[in-house]
């Protein structure tokens, strides 16, 4: 499923990687409707394939990058939303939470932060704002929409993630060919998102997350 493989970063196990969702089902799960489609595909992966991930890389740590002015603390645990930007075009983002020998983490904090389609933050409240813990197997998942430009950045998104008991990685998340992000100074080819067509006019975009 080369739609799903990072071309940088962790070089998940085969065996991992299958428990991705196709894209075919990302697909049909998207177009029947309920945005909780990527984590219904990933409830049918067998999840004894996880027992043993047999990845001996030490993988670079994902790169931190500045939080920028726009942070909100204490937002809301949220996977959603979509309700926040009705006008947005949908994107889904998923991956794994990893160890630098690719052992998923299980609970670890992911917070997820960005502008509208307008290129504006909500710094009154907590629209486009939300934090959710990685799953059994270091899964982790939003549905939003693409965040739209603003004066002086690329297209991106900001997320913090936390290994629990571990420092928190604050880090920003780009979009691949984006035409700003050569002039822009903060942007890095390690955290660029692999996106692909999702279902409905929507994308997905997959990281994978590499922390200490
Ligand atoms: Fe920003």
């Amino acid at each position: 499923m080369p739609h799903f493989r990072r071309k940088r970063g962790c070089k998940i196990s085969d065996n991992l990687e299958k428990l991705m969702p196709s894209r075919r089902q990302i697909l049909s799960l998207l177009a029947a409707g309920p945005m909780l489609a990527p984590i219904s595909a990933y409830s049918t992966a067998p999840a004894q394939r996880l027992l043993s991930p047999p990845c001996a890389d030490e993988d670079d740590l994902t790169p931190s990058q500045t939080e920028g002015p726009y942070f909100t603390p204490n937002s809301p645990e949220k996977q959603d939303f979509t309700s926040d930007a009705p006008g947005g075009e949908r994107i889904t983002l998923a991956g794994y939470v990893l160890r630098q020998d690719c052992r998923p983490v299980t609970k670890a904090l992911v917070e997820l932060w960005h502008c509208d389609e307008n290129g504006n933050y909500d710094n009154d409240g907590y629209k486009l704002r939300g934090h959710q813990f990685s799953d059994a197997e270091g899964r982790w998942w939003f549905n939003t929409v693409v965040p739209g430009l603003y004066p002086g950045r690329t297209r991106h998104f900001h997320v913090k993630v936390q290994r629990p008991g571990a420092r928190i990685l604050t880090t920003q998340l780009y979009f691949p060919r984006e035409p700003g992000n050569v002039v822009d100074s903060i942007f890095h080819e390690a955290l660029v998102l692999d996106v692909t067509s999702g279902g409905g006019g929507g994308k997905f975009g997959r990281f994978d997350f590499v922390v200490q």
